[in-house]
C-alpha cells in the first residue's frame, strides 16, 4: 500500500509533468509559428498596404489610369517602393525603383522566376501553362528550351546564322516594300506582320510563303489575335468567378490555337520529323527540336512540348510586327525624326540596300527603336515568388505575384529628361548608342526576353528599308495616338500614306 507522502509525491510528479508538458507544447507551438513567420532573413518588415475592400481587395485602385502601371507609380509615391496588394483572390506586391527591380530580377532572380497561375493562361495553352515559353514556371524543361533557342535568337556576328538572318531580313523588307503603292492609303499592319512572319518562318523553320497565300495570311491573323489577347489584363484573372464572362472569347482563342497547330503540322513541319536523320547536324530550329526529341537527349522535352515552343517562337513575329506599326505611328507625327533617319541612311548606306550589318554605323536609327520601346513601356511579364523571400527588406511570401513597375523605369522624371517626349538623342553619347542601366524593357535575369536581339535586328532592317525609300505621311482623317503600356495593337489600326523619296 502507498503512504500518504508517496501519494502526494506521485500527485506532484504527475501534476508537474503535465504542466511541463503543456509549457513545452506551448513553446513548441510558438517556435513553429515564429519559424514560419520569420522567412529567410531576420527582421523582415511587412510591405505597407492600402486599406482594402471586401472581395475585390485593392482591384479598384488600378482603375482610372491610361495604363494600370501608372496606378503602381501613384501607389509607390504614397506607400513606398514595395507595396502589398490583394487583387481579388491573388496576393500581389508592386515593386518600384530600379534597385529593387534589379534585386527581384537578378540578385534574387532564382527566388522570383515563376509566373502567375491565371486560369486564362492555362486555357490559352491547351490546359497547361507549362506549355508556354513565357508563362511557365522555371523548370529543367524551360532551361532546355531556352538553351536550345539561344543559338537562333541571339546569332553571333560573323557566323553563318547571322549572315543568313541578314539576308532574310533584307528579303523580308524588300517584299514588304513591294506591297506598298506610293501615294495610296496603305493598311500597313498586314504587310508588316506578313513580312515579319516570313523572316521568322524562314529563320527558324526554313519556310517561306507568298503574301497572298490564304492559309499563311490566316495564320498571321490568328497569331495577331492571340497576341492581342495575351497582352490584355482582365479582372477575371484575379476574380475567377468572372471567368464565365470570358468563355466565348477563350473558346475562340482555343479554335485559333488549333488552327495554328494544323498550319504548323501541315505547312511547316510536313514530314520532317519522320525523315530527319539524328546523326546529321540540324539545319534550323525545327531540326534542333526534332533531334533533341528523337535522340532522347533529355526526357523532359516531348515532341508535343517542343511544338508549343516552336509556335511560341514563330509567334514572336507578332511582337515585332505590332511594335513596328507603333513605331510608324510615332514617326508619322515626327517629320524631323524621319529626316534625321534618312540623313543617316543617305550618309552611311547611300543607294545600296540597308542591311543589319549597318547597325553599328547608324546609332540614330537604333536610338529611334530604343526610344519607341521606352515610350511604349510594355510591362515586364509578372513574376511569382517560388519561395519565401524578401525585397528591400520587405517580406515576400511564396506564391506572391510580383508586378515590377517597368513603366516607372521608362517614364520617371527622375531618370529621364522630358520623359514624355520622343527624343532618340537621349540614347546617343559621343556618336555611340548607349543603354542606361535603368532601361530594362526586356526584363532581366534567367527569365529575360528571348527575343530582344530579333526585335533590334528585324526592326532595324525594316525601318531602315522603309525610310530609305519612303517618307511616312498621315492618311486623311486618321489620327495617330500610339497606345502605350502594351505592345499589342488592335487589328484594324493606323493607315498611312507613303511618299517616294
Ligand atoms: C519589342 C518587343 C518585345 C518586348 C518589349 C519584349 C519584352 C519582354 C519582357 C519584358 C519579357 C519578360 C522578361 C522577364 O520576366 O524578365 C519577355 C519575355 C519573353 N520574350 Fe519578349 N519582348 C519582345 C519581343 C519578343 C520577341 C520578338 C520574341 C521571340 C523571338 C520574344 C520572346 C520572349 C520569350 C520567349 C519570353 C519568355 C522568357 C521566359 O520567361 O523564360 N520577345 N519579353
Amino acid at each position: 500500500m502507498l503512504s500518504s507522502t508517496s501519494i502526494l509525491t506521485a500527485f506532484l510528479f504527475v501534476f508537474t509533468s503535465a504542466v511541463l508538458a503543456m509549457v513545452c507544447y506551448d513553446v513548441y507551438k510558438k517556435n513553429r509559428r515564429s519559424s514560419k513567420q520569420v522567412l529567410v532573413e531576420d527582421g523582415l518588415r511587412e510591405p505597407p498596404s492600402p486599406k482594402k475592400v471586401p472581395v475585390i481587395g485593392h482591384l479598384h485602385l488600378l482603375g482610372g489610369y491610361e495604363v494600370p502601371y501608372q496606378a503602381f507609380t501613384s501607389l509607390g509615391k504614397k506607400y513606398g517602393n514595395v507595396v502589398r496588394l490583394q487583387l481579388g483572390k491573388v496576393r500581389c506586391v508592386v515593386v518600384n525603383d530600379q534597385r529593387n527591380i534589379r534585386e527581384a530580377l537578378v540578385t534574387k532572380g532564382h527566388h522570383f522566376d515563376s509566373r502567375p497561375n491565371f486560369q486564362r493562361y492555362k486555357e490559352l495553352f491547351s490546359g497547361n501553362k507549362e506549355n508556354s515559353l513565357a508563362f511557365c514556371d522555371w523548370s529543367d524543361t524551360q532551361k532546355t528550351r531556352r538553351d536550345m533557342l539561344k543559338a537562333y535568337t541571339f546569332p553571333r556576328a560573323f557566323t553563318n546564322k547571322f549572315a543568313s538572318l541578314e539576308t532574310l531580313i533584307s528579303c523580308g523588307t524588300r517584299s514588304a516594300l513591294a506591297q506598298v503603292t506610293p501615294g495610296q492609303v496603305t493598311d500597313l499592319k498586314p504587310i508588316i506582320l506578313r513580312g515579319c512572319a516570313n523572316i521568322f518562318l524562314n529563320h527558324f523553320c526554313s519556310k517561306n510563303f507568298d503574301y497572298d497565300d490564304a492559309k499563311f495570311a490566316e495564320m498571321v491573323d490568328d497569331f495577331d489575335e492571340i497576341f492581342y489577347e495575351v497582352n490584355q489584363g482582365y479582372a477575371a484573372d484575379f476574380l475567377p468567378f468572372l471567368m464565365p464572362l470570358l468563355r466565348r472569347n477563350l473558346d475562340r482563342m482555343g479554335a485559333l490555337t488549333r488552327r495554328i497547330r494544323d498550319f504548323v503540322h501541315d505547312k511547316v513541319i510536313e514530314d520532317r520529323y519522320d525523315v530527319f536523320d539524328v546523326e546529321t547536324e540540324p539545319s534550323d530550329y525545327v531540326e534542333s527540336l526534332i533531334k533533341h526529341v528523337k535522340s532522347g537527349e533529355s526526357t523532359e522535352l516531348t515532341w508535343e512540348t517542343a511544338l508549343f515552343a516552336l509556335e511560341d517562337i514563330i509567334g514572336g513575329h507578332s511582337a515585332v510586327g505590332n511594335f513596328l506599326v507603333k513605331v510608324f505611328g510615332f514617326l508619322v507625327n515626327l517629320p524631323h525624326v524621319q529626316e534625321k533617319m534618312q540623313e543617316e541612311i543617305d550618309v552611311v548606306v547611300g543607294n545600296r540596300e540597308v542591311t543589319i550589318a549597318d547597325r553599328s554605323a547608324m546609332p540614330y536609327t537604333e536610338a529611334v527603336i530604343f526610344e519607341a520601346i521606352r515610350l511604349i513601356a510594355s510591362p515586364i511579364v509578372p513574376r511569382v515568388a517560388n519561395q519565401d523571400s524578401s525585397i528591400d527588406g520587405y517580406r515576400i511570401e511564396q506564391g506572391t505575384v510580383l508586378f515590377l513597375n517597368n513603366y516607372e523605369l521608362s517614364m520617371s522624371e527622375k531618370l529621364w529628361e522630358r520623359p514624355e517626349e520622343f527624343l532618340p538623342e537621349r540614347f546617343i553619347k559621343e556618336g555611340r548608342l548607349v543603354k542606361p542601366e535603368h532601361f530594362l524593357p526586356f526584363g532581366g535575369g534567367r527569365r529575360s526576353c528571348m527575343g530582344y536581339k530579333m526585335v533590334q535586328l528585324v526592326s532595324f532592317g525594316i525601318l531602315g528599308g522603309f525610310l530609305q525609300n519612303y517618307t511616312v505621311l498621315p492618311a486623311e482623317n486618321e489620327s495617330y495616338k500610339v497606345p502605350i503600356g502594351s505592345l499589342a495593337l488592335a487589328r484594324d489600326t493606323f493607315k498611312f500614306n507613303f511618299a517616294r523619296r
